[in-house]
Order: C-alpha cells, then sequence, then structure tokens
C-alpha cells in the first residue's frame, strides 16, 4: 500500500536500529533499551534505513564524541525526510549536559525524541506519549531509586555486562562524567546476585561487572546489607556456571589489598585488571584530582603481579593535561615503561565544558597534545607487542566469540588476560561459537594473537 500512514500505526512488525558511543555502560545501557523495545514488539533492523525507530545512545566524555554525534543526526535528516513517521531519537550522557537539548530542539528537528541516562525504563511511555501527542518528547534526568528488573536484549549469548553501580562521586577535574550521571548508587546485592544467577542458568560463561568505579562499591549501601566490592566479587564468583568474571572500571585509590587477594583466590575471576592511571606525574595527578601518586599506582601494580601470576594490566592514559610540561610527560612514559602495561587506550586531553580543569590556565597547545599522543602510542604498541610475543609457544583458554568479521574461516575469541585471539576454523562442522578452547599461540602482534585450536590430544 502506497498511502502514508498514520505516525507509528504500523501494519507489520515495527523495527528499531540503535547507534551505540562511548563506553560499556552505554553498550549494556543500549541492551536495555532493546529490551524495552523488543517487549513492545519491535525487532532489531539491520540498517537505519530499514528500521522505524532510529535510536543514537550517545558520549560526552570527549569532544570527538560530541562532533561525531552532531555529524550522524545531521546525515538522518534525508531518511526523516524520506519517511515523516519514522521516529528519531537521542539517549545517553550526552543530552545530559547543559544546554545540549535546547541546541537539540532548534538545530535538529527532525529529532523527536531525547532521553537521558536515568530515563530508559520510561521509553516505553516516552513512545506512547509521542504517538498520542504527535509531539515532540525531551525528558531528562529524573533523580532517584533506579528501576530494576528491566528487560535486557543481551548481544551475545554466553557474554554479559551487569551493573552494580550507577555515576561516580570523584570529580578528576577533566571528567564530565560525575555531572551527567549523577552520585554514586550501588545495586543492592541481592538483585545483582538474582541477575547473575538466572544469566548463568541462561548459559552465560562470562559476566563483567560495571561501574564508572567498582571499587567503592557498596558504601552507600544500607547499614544492615553493607559490603565492600571484595565481598560482592566473591559471592558473584560463587554463583554455579560462571567460568570467567571480570570488572570495571577500577579506581587506583580504591583498589583495597583486599580485592587483590579476592582477585587471587577467585577461581573464575580472570587474569585482567584495567586500571586507569591517566598520568605519571605527581604534579599533574593532583591537579587531575586523582587522589593517588605515581609511587601508590606502581607498588598497586607490583602487588598485583605477585598475588596473579600472569596478569594482564591494562590502563587509560591522558596527555596534555592543562599545565603538563615535557618534564611531566616523561614521568608518564618512565611509569607506563615501569608498569609494563599489557595495553593502554591513550587520549589528547580534550576540555568538557562544566569541568574544573576546562578553565585552568596554561592550557596545551594542540600540536603539543598530538606530539605527545604519538610517542606514547608508539611506547605503549611497542611494550603491547612485547607482552603478547612472550605468549609464543604458550597454549591458552580462549572463549570462543564466532567467527571473524572479515574471514568467514576464521574463529575471533579472548583469552581470560582479555586479549583477542584469531585462529582458523579447525577441521571439523562442529561450531565452537561460545566454547573455551585450548589454542596455541603462534604469533603476538601489539593488538592480536594468532594460534591454532589444540585438537585431539587433552
Ligand atoms: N579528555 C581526554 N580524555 C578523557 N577521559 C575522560 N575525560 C577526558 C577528557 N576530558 C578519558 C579517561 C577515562 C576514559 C574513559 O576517558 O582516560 O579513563
Ligand atoms: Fe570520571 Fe574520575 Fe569518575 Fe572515572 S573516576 S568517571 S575519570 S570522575
Amino acid at each position: 500500500m502506497k498511502d502514508r500512514l498514520p505516525s507509528c500505526a504500523h501494519p507489520r512488525t515495527p523495527t528499531y536500529y540503535i547507534r551505540t558511543f562511548g563506553c560499556q555502560m552505554n553498550a549494556h545501557d543500549s541492551e536495555v533499551i532493546a529490551g524495552l523495545l523488543e517487549q513492545l514488539g519491535y525487532k532489531r533492523a539491520s540498517s537505519p534505513e530499514t528500521a522505524d525507530l532510529i535510536l543514537l545512545n550517545t558520549c560526552c566524555v570527549r569532544a570527538n564524541a560530541e562532533n561525531r554525534l552532531y555529524g550522524h543526526l545531521g546525515n538522518l535528516k534525508p531518511l526523516k525526510e524520506e519517511r515523516p513517521d519514522r521516529v528519531i531519537g537521542v539517549c545517553g550522557c550526552f543530552v545530559q549536559q547543559p544546554g545540549e537539548q535546547e541546541k537539540i530542539r532548534e538545530e535538529f528537528p527532525h529529532v523527536d525524541l531525547v532521553f537521558g541516562t536515568h530515563n530508559l525504563h520510561r521509553l516505553p511511555a516516552l513512545l506512547a506519549q509521542l504517538e498520542e501527542t504527535k509531539s515532540r518528547v525531551f525528558e531528562l534526568w529524573q533523580e532517584g531509586e533506579r528501576v530494576e528488573d528491566l528487560p535486557v536484549q543481551r548481544e551475545s549469548p554466553f557474554r554479559a555486562w551487569v551493573n552494580i553501580i550507577y555515576g561516580c562521586n570523584n570529580f578528576c577535574s577533566y571528567c564530565i562524567v560525575p555531572y551527567v550521571r549523577g552520585r554514586e548508587q550501588s545495586r543492592r546485592p541481592e538483585k545483582i546476585l538474582e541477575e547473575v544467577r538466572a544469566l548463568a542458568a541462561d548459559g552465560v560463561k562470562e559476566v563483567t561487572l560495571l561501574g564508572q568505579n567498582v571499587n567503592s562499591y557498596g558504601r552507600d549501601l544500607p547499614a544492615g546489607e553493607r559490603m565492600d566490592f571484595a565481598d560482592l566479587l566473591r559471592l558473584v564468583g560463587e554463583v554455579d556456571g560462571l567460568s570467567r568474571i571480570r570488572f570495571q572500571t577500577s579506581h587506583p585509590k580504591d583498589l583495597s589489598s583486599k580485592l587483590i587477594r579476592q582477585m587471587a583466590a577467585g577461581e573464575n575471576v580472570c587474569e585482567h585488571l584495567h586500571l586507569p592511571v591517566q598520568a605519571g606525574s605527581n604534579r599533574v595527578l593532583a591537579a587531575m584530582n586523582r587522589q593517588y601518586t605515581r609511587e601508590h599506582y606502581l607498588k598497586l601494580i607490583e602487588e598485583l603481579r605477585a598475588a596473579v601470576p600472569g596478569i594482564a594490566i591494562t590502563t587509560d592514559i591522558i596527555v596534555g593535561f592543562p599545565g603538563e610540561e615535557e618534564e611531566d610527560f616523561l614521568q608518564t612514559l618512565d611509569l607506563v615503561e615501569k608498569a609494563a602495561f599489557d595495553s593502554a587506550f591513550t587520549f589528547a586531553y580534550s576540555p568538557r565544558k562544566g569541568t574544573k580543569a576546562a578553565t585552568l590556565p596554561n592550557q596545551v597547545a594542540p600540536e603539543i597534545r598530538m606530539e605527545r599522543l604519538y610517542r606514547l602510542i608508539e611506547l605503549v604498541d611497542t611494550l603491547a607487542k612485547k607482552s603478547n610475543k612472550r605468549l609464543e609457544g604458550e597454549v591458552v583458554a580462549v572463549l570462543v566469540e564466532g567467527s571473524s568479521a572479515k574471514r568467514e574461516d576464521i574463529y575471533t575469541g579472548y583469552t581470560r588476560t582479555g586479549k583477542q585471539v584469531l585462529f582458523p576454523h579447525p577441521d571439523s562442522d562442529e561450531d565452537l561459537t561460545g566454547r573455551e578452547i585450548p589454542v596455541l599461540i603462534e604469533k603476538g602482534l601489539s593488538h592480536t594473537l594468532h594460534g591454532k585450536a589444540v585438537t585431539g590430544r587433552e
């Protein structure tokens, strides 16, 4: 039929397409959004062009995410013009920044729906409102108790993310997160365990516990239920059926010896820790309000390596923070070398409006930021390659994700230490997806390991 339909009255199953930017918290929020939509009868579309509802789940941690978002929003305009009944929505932490929703309202009239990270559960009501009123719906913030038991449409049948704490109380001086995601709010332990048990019963093998700072888990729980992250990790580890438990992100100032002991004791806790250091100079760390020193950080690394043999340690590093001198940057390079990271996410400092660092004098010139970034990446790559080369000749357990996107005949998966492994399909028709397979590592490059499945002889 050719006639234009009244908006949202779909003669067939409505479809959705979600594009996610940013961190794993956002990726998991998208799984919840997908779960809510599927409960409403929507089905996933393979492209924006074939979707009735297009959602951009946004990030605001660095400026490039922002620029890309406005680019994508602009690109969606023709799709709205082509089918005015199509719903275009924007959600996630970007829209929680002051001023952004006004900008979207004025400059992007093709956007119908805007909601923040605290309003996910309101999506069905907001869609109903949109259909009823036929006018744009903007709903942000709404602090308060998080809504539990939302449906989740997981991306993987055998790996899952579980939120344990929302928000952040730290106010690192460069970071926008506490302003857009609010204060720390720990989920009740019994709710987390209930979710983890259900996941394990559903065949999930690997669970990643998520929070901006998982190490401060539990501080805000009611007195009778008080526990810390190490206690929670022990309880999650006791759930039957999980072979791999991960968590992120950890803050060095809150990483306790008790947690390190629990990582060592918990057999299913993966030998990997993501521990953002951000900078290697004490002067810069203080200006960033990180509340630890380079000496403290390096001591933690030593303690971790002693307690958890073979542990992989990864990090986040920012270069070109306001006031960073060449001398400070050399201290960062020195710390990176001493810590011998397995890999690192490296960022050029990006001023975020509303944060303390954005108002500091002595902002570092963009070309110096980039020059330092390249020097840092070179060192990080060299170290990553070194750590991966050490694995050559070893057999490691790989949880198989499936065939590589580029090559049908190559499997891709991850080691317990979080490294990506590629190996050819062994000679058998059996699908290894979702299984943990021993793989002999033949080549260690800076971003991937290459090997072959060890079959038969176990
Ligand atoms: N500029 C550059 N990098 C930043 N990050 C957070 N805020 C900024 C910023 N303003 C980086 C930090 C953090 C990671 C998620 O993003 O390294 O750990
Ligand atoms: Fe941002 Fe610091 Fe909180 Fe991490 S700990 S989310 S960097 S304020």
